[in-house]
C-alpha cells in the first residue's frame, strides 16, 4: 500500500472525479492497494483516513496514467538502418521490407529474439508504457512464427498473432493464406490473445483479410487490422464490418471510412501511428476529423524496425497535437484510454478506483508539457501495478 501527495496535476480520464474527460484533479493525492490497484483518488486535503502510513510527497508534480501502447512489432532480429537511410534519400517506403527482417527473425535463436524483446518493453516502459500489445509477424513460417509468439509472451499477455503480415518469399500466395489459417493458426493460437491482418498493397487483399480474420475468431481470438496505412481499401470497412477491437494506421480515409467508423453501431476504436507517418515521410492522418465525426482514436507507437523504430508515446503524443489537429487532452486520452479500449481493457489507462495503479509521475507541471517539449525526457518515475519500475520517486 502507498499514498503518493503534493500532485499538482492529476490526470485520472475520470470524468465523474475531475474536470473534463481527462478528469484532472489538481493538488490531489492517490492510494494504492497492496494488489497493485488504486484504492483512493481526490483532492489532497480529503486524504485523511484513506491512508494511515506515511505518504510520498512528489512536489507538485503531474501524474497521468501509464500509456497503453496498442501496436507495437517489437519480436524481430536485426534492423534496418539502411533502409531507413535510403528513404531518407528518396526511396518510397514499401510492404516488401518485412522480408528483410523475416530473414534475419528467422536466423536468430529463441534467446536472442527475447533479449530483443526484453530490450525494447525496457525502453517503452522508461518512456512510461506500462501496457504494451506486441505483434508477431516477422517469422513467416510455422515455427518462427510459434516461436515469436512465445517471445512476446515473456513480455505481455496482450499478444498478437500476425503471420498475415507479408507473404513469405517463394511462397504461392493462396497456400499461404490456408496455412496461416491452419497448421500455423493451431501453432500459434495457445500464445496469442488476438489475430491481425496486414490489408494493404503489397501484402493482403480484403478477401483473404476477410477470411483469415474470420477463422482467427472462430478460434477463439479477438480481432484487429492493419487499414488503409499506404493507401486507400477496403480494410477499414472490412475490420468495421467484421467488429474488430481496431483498425490501425488509418492514414489514407475515404469519407465512406470515417461514416463507417463513426456508424451508431460501430464498436471498432481508429488506432493513429504517427511516428510511423514521420519515420516514412507520410501524410499524417486527419485525427481532427476522425474526432469531430465522433470516431474513438487511440494512439501507438508501431514500434517496428521498417516504418516506425520508435518506442517513445510522449513523441506520439507530441505529433498528433503538433501535425494531427489533435488537442493535448485529446491525444493524452488517446495514448492511455483509447488504448486501453483498442485492447477492450477498462482496468489500464485511467486512475479509477479499482484499476491499475499504473502511472506516470513527470518532470512537468502538466501533461501538456507531453507536447509542448517535443523529444525531451520528462519522465521522472513510472509505477507499475503499485510499484515504482523506472526511477525514484
Ligand atoms: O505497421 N504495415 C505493416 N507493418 C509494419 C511495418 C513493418 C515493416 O516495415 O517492417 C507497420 O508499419
Ligand atoms: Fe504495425
Amino acid at each position: 500500500m502507498f499514498a503518493l501527495t503534493g500532485i499538482g496535476h492529476l490526470v485520472t480520464n475520470d470524468e465523474t472525479v475531475g474536470q473534463g474527460k481527462l478528469g484532472v484533479l489538481h493538488d490531489a493525492a492517490l492510494v494504492a492497494d497492496n494488489a497493485g490497484n488504486v484504492s483512493w483518488v481526490g483532492k489532497q486535503s480529503e486524504l485523511g483516513s484513506h491512508f494511515d502510513g506515511k505518504p510520498t510527497d512528489i512536489g507538485g508534480r503531474a501524474v497521468i496514467p501509464g500509456f497503453v501502447d496498442s501496436h507495437t512489432h517489437l519480436v524481430f532480429a536485426g534492423d534496418r538502418a539502411l533502409e531507413f537511410e535510403s528513404r531518407m534519400q528518396g526511396k518510397p517506403y514499401a510492404a516488401g521490407g518485412i522480408k528483410t527482417t523475416m530473414a534475419a527473425t528467422r536466423a536468430a535463436t529463441d534467446e536472442v529474439l527475447a533479449a530483443n524483446v526484453a530490450r525494447l518493453a525496457g525502453e517503452a516502459l522508461a518512456s512510461g508504457t506500462t501496457t504494451l500489445e506486441v505483434k508477431s509477424g516477422y517469422g513467416l513460417s510455422v515455427r518462427d512464427e510459434a516461436r515469436s509468439l512465445v517471445a512476446a509472451k515473456t513480455a505481455t499477455a496482450e499478444t498478437t498473432f500476425l503471420g498475415a503480415h507479408v507473404v513469405p518469399p517463394d511462397t504461392n500466395a493462396d497456400d499461404y493464406v490456408a496455412l496461416v489459417q491452419g497448421e500455423m493458426l493451431d501453432a500459434c493460437k495457445g500464445n496469442a490473445k488476438w489475430i491481425d491482418v496486414f490489408c494493404d498493397r503489397g501484402a493482403f487483399d480484403v478477401d483473404q483479410a476477410r477470411a483469415i480474420l474470420q477463422t482467427g475468431a472462430a478460434a477463439g481470438l479477438g480481432t484487429r487490422i492493419h487499414a488503409n496505412q499506404l493507401q486507400q481499401g477496403g480494410g477499414v470497412q472490412l475490420g468495421v464490418e467484421l467488429g474488430v477491437a481496431s483498425c490501425d494506421h488509418c492514414t489514407h480515409l475515404s469519407q465512406q471510412d470515417i461514416d463507417a467508423l463513426s456508424g451508431a453501431s460501430a464498436t471498432t476504436v481508429a488506432t493513429l501511428l504517427p511516428t510511423a507517418e514521420l519515420c516514412t515521410r507520410s501524410p499524417f492522418p486527419n485525427a481532427r476529423k476522425l474526432i469531430d465525426a465522433g470516431v474513438t482514436v487511440a494512439l501507438a507507437s508501431d514500434c517496428n524496425p521498417g516504418s516506425s523504430y520508435t518506442s517513445s508515446m510522449p513523441l506520439v503524443v507530441s505529433l498528433a497535437v503538433i501535425n494531427m489537429g489533435m488537442t493535448c487532452d485529446e491525444a493524452l486520452w488517446s495514448a492511455t484510454a483509447g488504448g486501453a479500449q483498442a485492447l477492450r481493457r477498462s482496468d489500464v489507462g485511467n486512475l479509477r478506483v479499482g484499476s491499475r495503479a499504473d502511472m506516470v509521475v513527470l518532470d512537468a507541471q502538466s501533461h501538456i508539457h507531453l507536447a509542448y517539449r517535443p523529444g525531451v525526457q520528462q519522465v521522472r518515475a513510472v509505477i507499475r501495478g503499485g510499484k515504482t519500475v523506472v526511477g525514484s520517486l
